[in-house]
This record gives C-alpha cells, structure tokens and sequence, in this order.
C-alpha cells in the first residue's frame, strides 16, 4: 500500500509530487463515501483527535470536525477564546494537557507562522497545519488543486491566477507549491504593496493588471484582502481597491474565454468578488467546500495509516 512520506502534515512545502498525488487519489475515493447514503465508514475507530483552534474558522474547522465523524474518530474541540489561554497557558502547556487525555493527533491554526511546526518537535502526535499566520494552509491547496483538476479535466499545464492579497496569504503560498508540483504554471495578481518582495523567486509569473492576469488563465482564484492582519494601510481606500482589482461579472463576460472562478472564504462580497460572480456557473466555490471534507479525510486517514505501519 502507498503511503505518504511523512507523519505529519506542516506545509505543501515538505510534501513530495507522490505524497499530493496520493492525497488527491484517495480524497476522489472518499467523496464517493460521503455521496453514499451511509456516509460515515469505520477506518479511524479508537483514534482521538484534537481540534486545536487559536484562530477564527468557520469552513477548515467544521470540514476536519465532519471529516473525523466520518472516519469514526473521537473528536475533541478545542477554541483559545474559551480556553485557559486567555490566563496565560502557553501553547505546549495547553497542548500536553490535551494529550495527557491520549489524543493522537493534532489538528491546529494559530495565528503565528510556525507554530504548527513547533508543535511536531516537542510532541508526539500526528500534527495537521490547518493555517499558520501567513505560512501555509496545506488541505485548502490540497482541496484547491482536486477542485482545479475537477473543473479543468487536469492540472499539467493549466494556468491559474491567484489574485489580491499575496502579502498576508497562507492560501496563496499553500497554492503556489502544491499546483507547481503538479506541473501547472502560476500568476500572482495584486497591488504592488499586497505583492511579497521575494515572490519572483518562486517561479511564479507577476501581473499588476487583473485584466491581463484573468485574460492569461484558466482558473483564477480570487482571495480576501485581510485586513486583520494588516498593521498599517497598504491602498489608498477599498473603493479603489475594488476598482483596480473587484472581480464583476462585466469583466467575467468580457474575457475572451469562459474560465474558472474559485474562492477559499470567507468571502468579501462586493470587494474581491460581486455576488453575481460568486454565485455564477463559473464559480466552483461551494465545490471546493464540499471537496474540502474528502480531502480531510484522505489527509486523516493516510497519516493515521502511516503511524500504525
Ligand atoms: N478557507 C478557510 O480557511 O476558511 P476559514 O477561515 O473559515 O476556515
């Protein structure tokens, strides 16, 4: 039986051409389970997993809590607003006290780049990132790229855009890796500030015209200008943010080819995307939701698969 190569899932960055493939193979498999009347299946029996939130969610966490109950996993879930993180305990405190309960693995976002890192050097269950700060949000690329090849019939020398807050994106790096590997070309789109200075040395084509950008793709997928993370103004105002970069449906009709719209969410109505565009027949955005669970799963069950070999 294939397995992954590593026992943990930290960034797209680690995982080799094979690991993705096989996550991709087995998430197609698992979206059969879940559209089956009987949905649930036993795999992940007597295996207690951590929902360690320290960071809003609302889609990664309900898609790993659905994706465990699915599996037949026990499931713990853990949000630091209402925790005893508000009195000081630190993250390895917190963490060892919930695996003192004999927890085997980790599902953890935080809001600090390398904490789920961290996290796989002093602990001894499987660690799954869903988001570090601006890092890397490995199963959005993963449930990205199945969605892609969905739409698409492959991902071997599609073009995808990836267009507005580069800067502050864990999505964005997640993707760059992943669809590369997968032989696909990719193009940032932004505002020169919301643009990372090394971004060029990662192979990536540069494109400060969203027109360009949406008339060079396939797929473009069109992310949240995250204001929570911005420290000090990075445009003038979002109205001219939306003028600039506002993906509507005047300029989805007007391209020269249909292409494909995808959005990781939460989304920004009327911002990054016009509600007649994200509720479009182009756009595979709840696609992606649903793809989301599937590839959880996989995810799940291949790193739990490798910790009994
Ligand atoms: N795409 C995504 O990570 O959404 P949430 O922040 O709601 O989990």
């Amino acid at each position: 039986m294939s397995t992954l190569s590593t026992r943990h899932l930290l960034g797209i960055k680690d995982l080799t051409r094979a690991d993705i493939d096989l996550i991709l193979a087995t998430a197609e498999n698992f979206k059969d389970v879940i559209n089956r009347p009987i949905r649930k299946v036993p795999s992940l029996r007597d295996v207690t997993i951590a929902n360690l939130f320290f960071e809003n969610s609302t889609r990664t966490r309900l898609s790993f809590e659905l994706a465990e109950k699915r599996l037949s996993a026990d499931v713990i879930n853990f949000s630091a607003s209402a925790s005893s993180v508000t009195k000081g305990e630190t993250l390895i405190d917190t963490v060892n006290n919930i695996l003192a309960m004999k927890t085997d693995m980790v599902v953890m976002r935080h809001p600090n780049a390398g904490a789920a890192m961290f996290l796989s050097r002093h602990v001894k269950a499987n660690i799954i990132n869903a988001g570090d700060g601006a890092h890397e949000h490995p199963t959005q690329a993963l449930l990205d790229a199945l969605s892609i090849r969905q739409s698409l019939g492959g991902i071997e020398g599609k073009k995808i855009a990836i267009v507005g807050d580069i800067l502050h994106s864990r999505v964005a790096l997640s993707n760059i890796f992943c669809l590369q590997k997968l032989g696909a070309e990719v193009m940032v789109c932004g505002p020169t500030t919301l643009m990372p200075k090394y971004i060029s040395s990662l192979g990536v084509k540069v494109e400060f015209n969203l027109r360009k950008a949406l008339e060079w793709c396939d797929a473009a997928n069109m992310l949240r200008i995250q204001l929570e993370r911005q420290d000090i103004r990075y445009f003038p105002s979002l109205r001219e943010y939306i003028m600039q970069y506002g993906l509507n449906k005047e300029i989805l009709n007007s391209l020269s080819k249909k292409i494909t719209i995808m959005h990781p969410g939460p989304i920004n109505r009327g911002v990054e995307i016009t509600s007649d565009v994200a509720d479009s027949d182009q756009s595979i955005i709840l696609d992606q939701v649903e793809n989301g669970v599937a590839v959880r799963m996989a995810v799940l069950y291949l790193l739990a698969s490798r910790s009994e070999s």
